[in-house]
């Protein structure tokens, strides 16, 4: 039987004959190979004794080759490390020729191995984030299952523009530019979901509280580092809850997730830490975070967020500068415009320096679904902001009522025939509801310290980009 590494480290004593694989990391002076299973951060330090060994075997030992190695576990004598396996028998299972494994024992630009994102995972780096990335999601489901929420799995392809954006993937069969959707496989328009938040609603108004976590698509053109053309998204949704119940469990839900990766995650976020510190180095002094990695999620997790209404913050940023000698690009003028993401992080990073819950917005600049308030002019909106991503929450309280919502659905030029069901449920035991959706690789982004949202899924699709 394989043993894991992460299990060796985490029981930390000596043992007899026991067997672990990998990939090399290092191979140095024809003795030391450090091996790394994927497992845990740590590498495992192999010694062999050369002269048992013959010269072919010992020159396939390079960076990137995958082993089998069996031993005796025993204290170290060296430094940087507690446990080293003396190798007794050692089998390469693959080769890998030095000379042309892109991934060497060096520092390589992200940018370098996004085109090599088939192998990026052997680096430290990548392999941090994405157990990080693995730990979240499943604290994602233990969080709502802890709170009896139901996991709802809403469909990926759609007829409906949830968000009304017109941002979406057609999905087709037809051939030579045939347009006729009624002799389509579906029979009709279709089109990759943009949010299963329709779906969800429909669900919660029979099963209660319930939440989605799956993909969903984006075709709109913006090549940021916080977008993607297919990201996954939490999108839980309550019967019964009014926007200040909302906004108070998705403070909730991030504190939860963050708090669970900083008790499980602890070797990984601190060598994120260091890269991320490195990283800061880089910037100019007026982008620089005055706080660690580390410290960031603590401070988050220990501390309420700030709420203000948009009004409210419209007032901040009208009399802001982001710094004394330059202006925002988009200058607030006055009530009803939408936030660009410069103004966002003022008020974020510069102005109240924590997370910001962001609510009550214009009608004009929000959904269709979102409930109208008595000003006749805000809806139940709120965002919320965080350092470094930006908008990483977005959700409201929803127009339960059929008037309302028939009237905005025609001042928005919503589709109300397609979405016909959407209404009935206004129509047959209508209720007060709320909920949100969270960007899973933004949360990702903030708790790992990657400044490129690219870097954390594993093969990004983004605009003139869908390799692998
Ligand atoms: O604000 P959005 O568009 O809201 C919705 O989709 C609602 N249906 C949610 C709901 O109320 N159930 O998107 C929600 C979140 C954003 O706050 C952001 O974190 C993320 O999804 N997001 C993206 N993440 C990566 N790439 C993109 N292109 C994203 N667009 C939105
Ligand atoms: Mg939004």
């Amino acid at each position: 039987m394989i043993t894991k590494i992460s299990n060796l480290i985490s029981e930390n004593k000596s043992r007899e004959n026991i067997e672990i694989s990998g990939w090399v990391k290092t191979f140095r002076s024809n003795r030391f190979i450090a091996l790394n299973d994927g497992s845990t951060i740590n590498n495992l330090q192999c010694i062999i004794e050369y002269e048992k060994f013959n010269s072919d075997i010992l020159k396939k030992i390079t960076t990137g080759a995958s082993l089998q190695v069996s031993g005796n576990l025993v204290e170290s004598k060296g430094k940087g490390q507690t446990l080293e396996l003396v190798v007794n028998k050692l089998t390469i299972l693959g080769e890998s020729d030095p000379e042309l494994y892109p991934i060497q024992p060096k520092k390589h630009s992200y940018e370098f191995l996004r085109e090599k994102a088939h192998l990026r995972i052997r680096t430290t780096t990548f392999n941090a984030v994405m157990r990080i990335r693995s730990v979240l999601s499943f604290a994602v489901h233990k969080f709502f299952q802890e709170r009896n929420f139901y996991y709802l799995n809403s469909p990926i392809i759609t007829g409906s523009d949830a968000e009304g954006a017109g941002e979406m993937f057609r999905v087709s069969t037809l051939k030579n530019n045939n347009t006729d959707f009624k002799s389509d496989f579906f029979g009709k328009e279709t089109f990759l979901t943009v949010s299963g938040q329709l779906e969800a609603e429909s669900y919660a108004l029979g099963l209660g509280d319930v939440y989605t976590f799956g993909p969903t698509f984006r075709a709109e053109n913006s090549n940021t580092s916080r977008h993607l053309s297919e990201f996954w998204m939490i999108e839980p949704e309550m019967a019964f809850y009014d926007l200040n119940d909302n906004i108070n469990l998705a403070e909730k839900f991030i504190k939860h997730i963050l708090r669970t990766i900083l008790n499980k995650c602890s070797n990984d976020l601190a060598f994120l830490d260091q890269n991320y510190i490195n990283e800061q180095k880089k910037k100019p002094l007026s982008e620089r975070s005055d706080m660690g990695l580390i410290e960031k999620i603590k401070f988050v997790v220990e501390n309420n967020f700030m709420r203000i209404s948009y009004t409210d913050a419209i007032k901040i940023l009208i009399h802001s500068k982001p710094n004394k000698k330059k202006k925002f690009k988009y200058i607030i003028e006055k009530w009803g415009c939408d936030l660009q993401s410069e103004h966002e992080r003022f008020l974020v990073e510069k102005h109240f320096k924590c997370p910001v819950v962001l609510f009550d917005y214009p009608a004009k600049i929000k959904a269709f679904y979102m409930r109208l308030n008595e000003d006749n002019k805000t809806v139940r909106a709120m965002d919320i902001l965080f350092p470094g991503v930006g908008e990483i929450v977005g959700g409201s309280q929803r127009e339960e009522r059929l008037e309302f919502l028939l009237k905005r659905m025609d001042e928005m030029n919503i589709n109300k025939k397609e979405l016909w069901w959407y209404i009935d449920l206004r129509r047959f035991g209508s209720v007060p509801h709320s909920g949100f959706g969270l960007g899973f690789e933004r949360i990702v982004q903030f708790a790992t310290g990657m400044s490129n949202i690219r870097d954390v899924i594993p093969f990004p699709r983004t605009p003139q980009n869908a390799e692998f």
